[in-house]
């Protein structure tokens, strides 16, 4: 059987440092993605790379590919592109679950699922352990994607249990670095985007409202200890960065940072925002021996200078 890793939403912020640290590892990768959010540029660099292969294609379709791992990152994850097309949004994540969970019973490999920290919904326990079954409204406009997610779960656990797959389920919790979508309204690109243009900065609600945030190579680096670890663990587990931070701390810090004479403005909240998200890691410290590495003050520097970069190009 072929060695190759696919990844698909590898042309995606998470998906292409995940294919550039397996490439790193000496693996070959096959990259699928539609381009929907993800970006050529996110992967030139590893085009004329021996081991890496690109394939235009849709999960939403039957595959058929040789593989021996399969990580499922295909599906934009934040809410203005997720709910831009909310049909598809759904379609992506369970037909997309649906086709690469076949493909890796097919071909007996291993298969990772990129969940999210919104099965959690609205959590009314705090910070959420795997064990919490979350608080999610199934009708509103984000429930495209915390539903799709958590229908996608359910199919890797019912393959799992009906087909013996290998199948690895990790949570993924608020992530940020180089490569994130400019104008994809996440709030650590947001700030520092309007930071670096020298606009208002724009906080929700009170500001009080708190979120945990994870460096992307520490995330890479939890994808992969989750894949290549014993068979017994399925997960679901949580990765993310449990040190909380309100978003206005964070606008503070990104202004810091990025200097400039940005002055922040207060916005009503959106529909069905949490209003705490922090990830209880006691699972993946254990089981993965995992834990972030990188402090926010750390990690916003490249960020930071990615998104200078990209607006001055
Ligand atoms: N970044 C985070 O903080 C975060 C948090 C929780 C979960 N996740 C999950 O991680 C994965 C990657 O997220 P990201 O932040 O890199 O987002 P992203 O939008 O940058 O990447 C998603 C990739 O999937 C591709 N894609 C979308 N629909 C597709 C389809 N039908 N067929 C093929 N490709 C398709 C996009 O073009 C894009 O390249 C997603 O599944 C997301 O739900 C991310």
């Amino acid at each position: 059987m072929s060695d190759t890793i696919l990844v698909t939403g590898g042309a995606g912020f998470l998906g292409s440092h995940l294919c550039d640290r397996l490439i790193e590892h000496g693996r070959d990768v096959l990259c699928v993605d539609n381009l929907f959010t993800g970006s050529k540029d996110n992967i030139q660099h590893l085009l004329g790379c021996g081991r890496f292969e690109f394939m235009r294609h849709d999960v939403t379709f039957p595959l058929y590919v040789e593989v021996k791992q399969i990580y499922n990152l295909a599906c934009p994850a934040s809410p203005v592109h997720y709910q831009h097309d909310p049909v598809q949004t759904t379609k992506t994540s369970v037909h997309g679950a649906i086709n690469m969970l076949g493909l890796a019973k097919r071909l007996r490999a291993r298969i990772l699922q990129a969940s999210t920290s919104e099965v959690y919904g609205d959590p009314s326990v705090h910070p959420q352990t795997e064990d919490y079954w979350g608080h999610v409204n199934p009708i509103g406009i984000r429930s495209c994607y915390d539903e799709g997610k958590r229908c996608a779960e359910t199919l890797f656990f019912d393959y799992y249990r009906q087909h013996r797959l290998q199948i690895k389920v990790l949570r993924i919790f608020n992530t940020y670095g180089p490569r994130m979508h400019p104008n994809d309204g996440r709030v650590v690109s947001n700030f520092i985007v309007q930071a670096l243009h020298g606009e208002e900065i724009t906080v929700f609600g009170d500001g009080q409202q708190s979120r945990s945030f994870c460096y992307v190579d520490d995330l890479v680096q939890a994808m992969i200890l989750m894949m290549d670890c014993g068979a017994e663990i399925t997960g679901p587990i949580n990765v993310g960065n449990p040190v909380e931070f309100t978003m206005l701390e964070l606008a503070e810090t990104v202004l810091l940072k990025v200097g400039g004479r940005s002055r922040i403005r207060f916005m009503p909240l959106p529909s069905d925002d949490p209003r705490q998200r922090q990830p209880d890691i006691t699972k993946a410290r254990s089981l993965l021996g995992w834990a972030p590495t990188v402090s926010l003050e750390d990690g916003l520097e490249p960020t930071i200078a990615y998104f200078r970069k990209l607006l001055a190009a």
